[in-house]
């Protein structure tokens, strides 16, 4: 027991659409091959949000698994933060609309907009709050519905993403472990590698610039791939040091799944076998801020995570934005 209280993860959860969207189907519409997206990415199948549903609905989905695996009421949450670059409306947050789903009055409520980083950010606030004493209940979610902004005659990008949302339920606890520690980071001078360049302020979506499908997300895979590496490893090295612990005493890596090369990369830098890596990108592909919850959540299921256990969190995305969090289950 110590004086302090810790942010500890109490609950987790999971939602991905039924519909899978396998290799094969993908070589029907563009020009590519199982071969070649299995090789460069790792990625066999995804999951593919139907027209109806809203990021909203997944995250409610996710939501309600991990507050009931914490045994907390929607209503008694007092902070929401869903990380998220693809929302239900520009206006307003995905976290309010999930608010009235989870019929919650009290709770302070919060998009954070940082691409496949989005669910380590609102870890690290999530726990800031609790550090401080100021909230007891935090939800963070992490949700995309990239379908909905993929240019799906882009070879380049529309074999790699998928739909889902994960979700922890954080609490204070004066137990020993919890989250030990937390790094977040970003670099926005190389924005411009990975982005939707269209539909903000800076150039309003028009008819013309719709049907040219500049509302999507373009990257240049290959120098994302380079500062994914590098950010990565570095996430994770940032973490450990603050945590004070060894890069031996972790028990599982669970990396943000954009590639599996940047996820054997990262676990190479740390000197870690691929056996204490949670990799599931062949399933799912890369669901952005979801990933990473997704991932610890299949993970716990699995029983891959048991009490004490040292489980390390880091991720890389669009921004540039990148960070880490390292957890004593
Ligand atoms: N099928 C077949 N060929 C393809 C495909 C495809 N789906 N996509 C690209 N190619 C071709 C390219 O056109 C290129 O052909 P060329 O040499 O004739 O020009 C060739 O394959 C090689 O392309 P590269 O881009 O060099 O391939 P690379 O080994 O870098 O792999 C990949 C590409 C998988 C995109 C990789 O670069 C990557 O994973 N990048 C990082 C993605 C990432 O981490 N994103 C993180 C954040 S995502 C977010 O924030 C939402």
């Amino acid at each position: 027991m110590t004086d302090r209280y810790n942010a500890r993860i109490v609950g987790t959860g999971m939602a991905v659409p039924e519909r899978i969207l396998t290799n094969a189907d993908l070589e029907k519409i563009v020009d590519t091959s199982d071969e070649w997206i299995v090789t460069r990415s790792g990625i066999k199948e995804r999951r593919i949000a139907d027209e109806n549903t809203a990021a909203s609905d997944l995250a409610l989905e996710a939501s309600l698994k991990a507050l009931n695996d914490a045994k907390v009421k929607g209503e008694e949450l007092d902070l929401i933060i869903v990380g998220t670059v693809t929302p239900d409306f520009t206006l307003p947050s995905t976290a309010c609309i999930l608010q009235d789903k989870l019929r919650n009055k009290k709770a302070a409520v919060m998009d954070i907009v940082a691409a496949c980083a989005g669910f380590i950010y609102g870890l690290s606030i999530g726990k800031a709050f609790i550090d401080v004493g100021q909230f007891k209940n935090v939800l963070v979610i992490g949700v995309e519905i990239l379908s909905k902004f993929t240019n799906w005659e882009d070879r380049n990008t529309c074999v790699l993403f998928g739909d889902g949302a994960g979700a922890v339920v954080i609490q204070p606890s004066k137990e020993k472990g919890g989250i030990l520690a937390t790094y977040l980071c970003g670099d926005g001078s190389l924005a411009n590698l990975l982005h939707a360049p269209i539909g903000g302020t800076r150039t309003r979506l028009t008819k013309e610039n719709f049907d040219l499908k500049q509302h999507n997300i373009i990257m240049a895979g290959s120098e994302v791939f380079k500062s994914a590496v590098r950010a990565m490893g570095d996430s994770a090295l940032k973490v450990i040091e603050q945590a004070g612990i060894k890069s031996e005493e972790i028990d599982l890596l669970i990396p943000h799944q954009a590639n599996i090369r940047i996820i054997e990369a990262t676990a190479r830098r740390l000197k870690m076998p691929m056996e204490k890596v949670y990799v599931n990108i062949d399933k799912y592909g890369n669901t952005s801020s979801a990933s990473v919850p997704i991932a610890l959540d299949e993970a716990r299921r699995k029983g891959r995570i048991k009490k004490g256990d040292k489980v390390l969190l880091v991720a890389f995305g669009g921004g540039f934005t990148w960070g880490g969090a390292l957890i004593e289950w």
